[in-house]
């Protein structure tokens, strides 16, 4: 566990994590998955709120967003970075994910804290996000509020909308 921690870096995204974030995106998710050409407009456009956990140089976690106006979260175009803007209001989490074989060991939580930091120094008001109802104790430990069920039937699953409130107006 120690060594673990001593060899991790949270560290904001580079081009050629493209293949490493993948292969996260695709042991962690299902149907809702992002496709690699997703991922690839992620970390083009918006390296800024895009953090990897670098494991003595391979990737075992990340955590990716937009920053929006919109809070419309069943915008399914919002996934490809259309209505992204670098000072938008707000940031929109998509992927938080670990690979497998490194999960309960505190990874999350250090991607997490990390984003949550960034997003308080870009401004951002808000971060929002949707999950599936089992997760929504894991959000609450980082101060994120259930909004209720969203519309948006994404991957086939049906989800929350949570919040976690950051700057004041
Ligand atoms: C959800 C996920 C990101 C958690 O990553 P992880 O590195 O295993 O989480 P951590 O070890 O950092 O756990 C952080 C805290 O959350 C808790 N936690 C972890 N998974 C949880 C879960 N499924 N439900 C509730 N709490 C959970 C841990 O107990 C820990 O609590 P503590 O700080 O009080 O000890 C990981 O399981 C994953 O990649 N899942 C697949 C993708 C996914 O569903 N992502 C989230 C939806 S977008």
């Amino acid at each position: 566990m120690d060594t673990l921690m001593e060899g991790l870096k949270i560290r904001f995204v580079k081009e050629q994590d493209l293949n490493g974030c993948y292969e996260i995106e695709s042991a962690s998710y299902t149907t809702e998955g992002a496709t690699r050409e997703k991922i690839k407009t992620r970390i083009r456009l918006f390296p800024g709120g895009f953090l990897v956990a670098d494991f003595k140089g391979s990737l075992i976690g990340m955590i990716n967003s937009a920053s929006t106006n919109t809070e419309d979260l069943t915008n399914e175009e919002l996934k490809d970075m259309i209505g992204h803007h670098n000072n938008g209001k707000n940031t929109v989490i998509f992927s938080l994910a670990v690979l497998p074989e490194f999960r309960g060991k505190g990874i999350s939580k250090k991607l997490m804290e990390k984003f949550i930091e960034v997003s308080k120094k870009l401004k951002k008001k808000k971060i929002l996000l949707l999950c599936k109802s089992d997760l929504i104790p894991y959000y609450q430990k980082f101060g994120f509020f259930d909004l209720g069920k969203s519309k948006s039937r994404h991957g086939g699953f049906k989800w929350h909308v949570m919040c976690l409130p950051l700057n004041a107006e």
